[in-house]
C-alpha cells in the first residue's frame, strides 16, 4: 500500500467520529475565535520565534491554543496529529511539511476554501517561488501557509574552540573536516556535537550524500529514490564516509536533543555541529553574533547546493466560523513583511517571500541569513536547490522512516558494512514507496 492510501485508510476511520458530535472549541467571550496550533517549536530559540506569531494573533483578538509537542524534527508531533485526526478532533492549524501536505489534503481533512480570499488579496502567487507555492497547494488551492525556509546543509563552528585546537580555517572538504576533528579530539574537545536521534543521524547522512554524490547523485538517490543510485558504488562510498564522520560525534549524544547539543558548541565544549539553521535560533537566544561568536559554513563539499526545508502551517476543516477567522488571521500575519522578518531572525531561517529574499540587507538579516538567501536564489537556477529528505521535504513520512531506520542502525552497529547497508536502503525504500 502506498503512503497516501495508508494515511487515507487510517483517517477514514475518522468518519466514525464525525466532528459534529465533538465539543467545538469554545471561544472566550471577548475573543473573535479560538485556534489551536500544533507545532514542535519548543527549544528556547524556537519558542521565542513562535511567540511572535502567538502575540500577533492574540493582538488581533483571537485565542491561541498552544498545541506544542516536543521532539525535534516533528516525528512525535506527527504521531499526535494522526491520532487526533483519527479521533475526529484535528486542530485548526498544524505544522506539516512537504509531500505530506498533499497526503493530508487527499484525506479531505484539510480546508481548500478557507485560504482562498486571503491568498488572493495578499497576492501569494506572486510573492512566492513556484517551488514553495506548489508545496502548499492541493489541486490549485492553498491548504497551508508557508512560514519560512531553512537550509539544512550547514556546519556550525565555534571559532574560539577552533583557535584553541590550532585549526586555522573552516573545513571545505571532508579531508579537512577529519583533520579538524582530529585536532579537536587531541585538544580535549568534543569534535562534533550530535544527538543520536534518527532524524539527526539522517540530517548528517544527507549532508554526506550531497558531499560525496553531488547534487545529481543526491537527487537520484534521495529525491527520485532511484534503486541503482540507492545501492550503487557512490552510495557505498557515502556510507563509508558517514561512518568516518560518526567517529567524531559526541560520545554522550545518544538520544540527545539537538538544542542541547547546540549548547555544547555555544558554551565551548564542542567545536562543530552539522544541523539546519534552526540551530542559529539557539545562538541568537544566547545573544551570540554570526561571523563573530560563531561561523556558519556549508557542510564540506556542498557549497553549491542548498537542501531546503520549508515550515508550513496547514489548515484543517473546522465547524465554527471563529476558528476559520483565526486561521485566516494566522495566514495573513505569517506572510506579512514584518512577521517574515522577525520570525526568521529568531528562528534562524530566511523568509519565503521573493521580494525579501532579494533584498535581505534591508531587513537587518545577519551574514548567515544573507548567505542562505543568496545561495537559495543562485542554487534555484542551477538545480542545486534540493528538498531535504531528513526534514520531510523530499518524500512522505513512510519513505523517510525507511531511510531513518537503515541509517541509524548503520551508524550504531560497530560491525555494519557499507555495501550491505546500501542494499538494505534499496530494499527498505522500495517497500515503503
Ligand atoms: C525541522 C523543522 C524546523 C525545526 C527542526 C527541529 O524539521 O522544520 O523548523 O523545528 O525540525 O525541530
Amino acid at each position: 500500500m502506498n503512503a497516501i492510501s495508508r494515511l487515507a485508510t487510517v483517517i477514514s476511520v475518522a468518519s466514525l467520529f464525525p466532528l459534529a458530535i465533538l465539543p467545538l472549541s469554545v471561544s472566550a467571550a471577548e475573543s473573535k475565535g479560538s485556534v489551536e496550533v500544533v507545532h514542535w517549536w519548543t527549544s528556547g530559540g524556537e519558542k521565542a520565534a513562535v511567540d511572535v506569531l502567538k502575540a500577533q494573533v492574540e493582538k488581533d483578538g483571537f485565542t491561541w491554543k498552544d498545541g506544542a509537542v516536543a521532539g525535534g524534527g516533528g516525528a512525535t508531533a506527527m504521531t499526535v496529529l494522526k491520532s487526533r485526526a483519527v479521533a475526529g478532533n484535528p486542530p485548526g492549524v498544524a505544522q506539516i511539511k512537504g509531500p505530506d501536505i498533499q497526503e493530508w489534503a487527499s484525506t479531505g481533512l484539510l480546508d481548500t476554501d478557507v485560504l482562498k480570499d486571503v491568498s488572493k488579496s495578499e497576492k501569494w502567487d506572486s510573492l512566492l517561488d513556484k517551488k514553495v507555492s506548489d508545496t502548499v497547494k492541493y489541486d490549485g488551492d492553498y491548504v497551508a501557509v508557508p512560514v519560512n525556509i531553512h537550509r539544512v546543509n550547514w556546519l556550525w563552528i565555534n571559532p574560539e574552540v577552533f583557535k584553541k585546537a590550532g585549526i586555522e580555517k573552516a573545513p571545505t572538504t571532508l579531508e579537512e573536516f577529519y583533520a579538524a576533528g582530529d585536532k579537536l579530539k587531541a585538544a580535549g574537545f568534543i569534535p562534533l556535537a550530535h544527538g543520536g536521534q534518527p532524524w539527526q543521524d539522517s540530517t548528517v547522512f544527507e549532508a554526506v550524500v550531497l558531499s560525496v554524490m553531488g547534487v545529481d547523485g543526491y537527487k537520484k538517490a534521495l529525491v527520485d529514490l532511484d534503486n541503482a543510485a540507492l545501492t550503487g558504488p557512490e552510495m557505498v562510498k557515502a556510507l563509508t564516509e558517514l561512518k568516518k564522520v560518526a567517529t567524531y560525534m559526541d560520545q554522550d549524544g545518544k538520544g540527545q536533543d539537538w538544542n542541547l547539543e547546540a549548547a555544547k558548541v555555544i558554551n565551548g565544549k564542542a567545536g562543530m555541529q552539522i544541523m539546519g539553521d534552526w540551530a542559529k535560533s539557539e545562538w541568537t537566544a544566547a545573544k551570540k553574533v554570526a561571523g563573530k561568536d560563531y561561523e556558519c559554513v556549508a557542510f564540506p563539499g556542498t557549497d553549491k547546493a542548498f537542501t531546503y526545508n520549508i515550515d508550513s502551517l496547514a489548515v484543517f476543516k473546522q465547524k465554527d466560523t471563529g476558528t476559520a477567522a483565526g486561521q485566516q488571521d494566522i495566514a495573513k500575519v505569517v506572510l506579512g513583511e514584518n512577521f517574515q522578518k522577525v520570525f526568521s531572525i529568531n528562528k534562524g531561517s530566511i523568509p519565503v517571500r521573493n521580494d525579501m529574499l532579494a533584498d535581505m540587507g534591508k531587513y537587518g538579516f545577519d551574514s548567515c541569513a544573507q548567505t542562505a538567501a543568496k545561495d537559495f536564489l543562485a542554487d534555484a537556477k542551477t538545480g542545486g536547490l534540493q528538498p531535504s529528505m531528513a526534514h520531510n521535504m523530499a518524500t512522505t513520512l513512510a519513505v523517510q522512516g525507511a531511510f531513518f531506520d537503515v541509517v541509524t542502525n548503520y551508524i550504531n552497529d560497530p560491525k555494519a558494512d557499507p555495501a550491505d547497508a546500501a542494499k538494505k536502503l534499496g530494499t527498505a525504500v522500495k517497500a515503503a514507496k
